[in-house]
């Protein structure tokens, strides 16, 4: 089934993972370059931030004149609040799709019921998800959904949550196929998407979890019968991953991983983007982690690698850029590398009794959760 989101066709079945402090305008930016024509999701916002408005939120909530699809991610698990947020971004005309997250597997939110927590009730799941679609719908704009496969291995909601979407007029859903107490530990389940696509027939489902080279993705597809790829980890410094995937997708060969001075000129031109983002100061602090994930796999150096982690200026990190030699190779099997989060399994934490009645619809109270990492 082909991946359509409104009226938005990507040119290949293929969508950058929301990810927390990572999927900003000038990362997405960097992406497009390499691979125009695919949905790359924002970071993800609080429903209640987007209700209650503040600077920060706008710059997270901020897109390209030229993006489009504007994809944004919202958090939340009251049901009129994720209706009025979402209501607001469409009538303001910010965003052209919608994906609500409920694969957050934070202690904060779980122990309130929240995120990851919410696929295991489904009466509160499908109140949050027909409050979305009822104030996307008027304005044309697809709603979209990303879980896990369950909260532990004894209870999974996979299933349950893709047929709950299904019912609620969703555009597509995507499965991190992880449970919530693997967090990012061990691999991801391909067999849970096979799973998914076969109890879901009249809407996309896209997998997710562990596509590192373009290879993975087609890989995934052919494993489950999935319809399309959300990739995380795999682009952190690798934003050249989305131009692999289409060209893995479009049966055009791939081209190799680039050498350390075509790196250089990616990781520059980033930073310079993030800088117009979020102003020098904060921007090269953020800049930090990436020049960790671009330079993983390329054989530079304890130290100047350290140096790199604690750049703060743009003319520093041209200072250490000149220092790279631009013709060196990443290793063998470089892409592979880890890189994000790879932490668990963690015990989950749930509110008292939660999972003792699955068939209520009481509202987690999230009201205090203003900022999130995570999913
Ligand atoms: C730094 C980081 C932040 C993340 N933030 C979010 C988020 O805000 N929303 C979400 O749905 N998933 C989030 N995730 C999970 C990813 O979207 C994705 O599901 C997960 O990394 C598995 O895919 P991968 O193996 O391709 O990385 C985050 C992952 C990382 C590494």
């Amino acid at each position: 089934m082909d991946l359509v989101l409104g009226g938005f066709r990507p040119v290949a079945p293929v969508v950058l993972a929301p990810m927390a402090g990572v999927t900003n305008t000038a990362f997405r930016a960097m992406c497009r370059r390499f691979a125009p024509g695919l949905v790359y999701v924002n970071e993800m916002v609080m429903a209640t931030a987007v209700v209650h408005r503040n600077p920060k939120t706008d710059r997270m909530m901020a897109f390209a004149p030229d993006e489009a699809p504007r994809s944004l991610q919202m958090y939340g698990s009251d049901p009129v609040m994720i209706g009025e947020a979402v209501r607001r971004v469409c009538a303001e005309g910010r965003v052209d799709h919608v994906d609500l997250n409920f694969g957050c597997p934070a202690a904060k939110v779980t122990r309130k019921g929240g995120g990851a927590a919410v696929p295991a009730k489904p009466k509160l799941l499908r109140a949050i998800l027909r409050a979305a679609v009822g104030a996307a719908d008027p304005y044309g704009v697809p709603v979209t959904a990303k879980f896990r496969i369950g909260l532990t291995p004894a209870l999974h909601t996979h299933l349950s949550t893709g047929r709950v979407a299904e019912d609620e007029g969703l555009a597509a859903i995507a499965l991190h196929a992880r449970t919530a107490e693997q967090h990012y530990a061990g691999e991801a389940d391909w067999t849970a998407i096979g799973e998914l696509k076969a109890a879901v027939s009249t809407i996309p489902v896209l997998g997710n979890g562990d596509i590192w080279e373009a290879a993975d993705a087609t890989a995934m597809v052919a494993a489950t019968g999935c319809d399309g790829v959300v990739v995380g980890r795999g682009c952190l410094g690798r934003p050249w991953l989305f131009r692999d995937l289409v060209h893995a997708f479009t049966g055009r060969p791939v081209p190799g991983p680039p050498l350390l001075g075509e790196v250089a000129e990616v990781m520059r031109d980033h930073a310079h983007l993030l800088v117009d983002h979020l102003g020098p100061g904060l921007a090269l602090r953020d800049f930090r982690k990436h020049t960790s994930w671009y330079l993983t796999g390329y054989p530079v150096g304890g130290a100047l690698r350290g140096r790199f982690a604690q750049v703060s200026t743009l003319d520093e990190l041209d200072d250490l850029l000149a220092e790279l030699d631009p013709g060196t190779a990443l290793v063998p099997g470089g892409q592979r590398i880890r890189r994000g989060h790879t932490n668990g399994p963690i015990k989950v934490a749930l509110p008292d009794g939660y999972l003792d009645r699955l068939d209520d619809d009481a509202v987690p109270d999230d009201a205090d959760v203003m900022a999130l990492s995570g999913g």
